[in-house]
């Protein structure tokens, strides 16, 4: 069990009205930090107010990237309750990240008493309004000042929570995604199923694309034969075939494992529909558009939570999906999750935890 030093704040900060929040624009008033050293271990943790830290030009983590990060969220009930949603998840996931980036492994009670910790700290930023939560955002750096390149022997694991309402502006809304087939996000044995840093860094100019052609995001195809989806970036990715939902499969390790993801297939699966997760072809889909069997498409993530997905664009030429509109599966499955989420639908799963 960790032994968590508070520093308060001298003063705190007003807080922003739920309807301005948007996404990651705000920052609650303190944080948590937890050094490294090899040979010491984790040590240190504490709570301290929110604020700039100070690291050398040559900190390891300005040149190599040797970064991780997650995402995940707290949620306030009817009854002003607060809930984490699968910490677990994330954390068994933070640690799969570290291994693949040479980073010391957290152990899962510290990182979740660290979480909990902070969030009850901090109880008053998680908003009120309907569809806003408290988005929690863990990472580590490393910190070496040392320009070898290696696995550091220092780092700083911290915890950083902002109040946010919808990510994408026009909230769930159908976004317009863009086939990228020129640049590749992740190629098997990479880092495509790790949540680091530099895997959105090497996104960025693929985004940057999408937005010419008045698209909100990339749909990332497999980085070998330019042809299978992979995901879409901050969301995994989902389409509805002829009744049939599918998805992309997780085995060449090049996708995001999804939290989000992960839960509608174990809703959908829950409520008697196949899903299949297995390779599919960007061609198929516009090959089913075509034929009308493309009844709908969409994103899921902690941040997207589901998004509809209106309008698919492969080179200039665009799809529209479902009329622009939320799909039946898609909306039942945001219904469900926000339900569960906002402690408005009973959990039978066992995926909320009480703050
Ligand atoms: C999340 O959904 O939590 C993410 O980390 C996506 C993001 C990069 C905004």
């Amino acid at each position: 069990m960790l032994d968590i030093k508070i520093t308060r704040a001298e003063k705190l900060k007003e807080k922003p009205d739920d309807s301005v929040l948007g996404f990651g624009k705000y920052f609650t008033d303190h944080m948590f930090v937890m050094d490294y050293s090899d040979g010491i271990g984790w040590h240190d943790a504490r709570i301290v107010p929110y604020g700039p830290i100070s690291l050398e030009p040559s900190a390891m983590v300005f040149h190599y990237a040797q970064e991780m990060f997650e995402g995940l969220k707290a949620y306030r009930t009817a009854s002003g309750e607060i809930q984490l949603f699968r910490p677990d998840r994330n954390i068994a996931r933070m640690n799969n990240t570290a291994k693949r980036l040479c980073i010391p492994q957290i152990p899962a009670e510290d990182a979740l008493q660290a979480i909990e910790t902070l969030v009850k700290y901090e109880q008053d930023w998680v908003p009120h309004s309907e569809g806003t939560s408290l988005y929690i955002r863990p990472f580590v750096i490393a910190t070496d000042p040392m320009l070898g390149v290696h696995p550091a022997h220092n780092y700083v694991f911290m915890i950083i929570l902002s109040p946010v309402g919808s990510y994408y502006a026009g909230g769930l809304d159908p976004v317009k995604i863009f086939v990228e087939k020129e640049y590749v996000r992740a190629v098997k044995g990479g880092t495509g199923q790790a949540k680091c840093g530099g895997n959105y860094a090497a996104s960025l100019i693929g985004q940057e694309k999408a937005e010419k052609y008045g698209c909100e995001q990339v749909l990332w195809l497999d980085g070998v034969h330019h042809k299978y989806v992979d995901e879409v970036g901050s969301m995994n990715v989902f389409f509805v075939i002829d009744g049939e939902v599918v998805t992309p499969e997780l085995t060449d390790g090049n996708i995001l494992p999804g939290v989000t993801r992960m839960s509608c297939i174990e809703l959908l699966r829950s409520w008697g529909m196949k899903v299949t997760e297995r390779k599919v072809e960007a061609a198929e889909l516009f090959e089913a558009h075509r034929a009308g069997k493309l009844d709908e498409a969409f994103g899921t993530g902690t941040a997207a939570v589901i998004s509809p997905i209106g309008v698919l664009n492969e080179d200039g030429n665009a799809i529209t999906i479902n009329n622009n509109e939320i799909g039946p599966i898609s909306q039942r499955l945001y219904d469900e999750l926000t339900g569960i989420q906002w402690g408005k639908v009973e959990d039978t799963h066992g995926w909320t935890v009480k703050i």
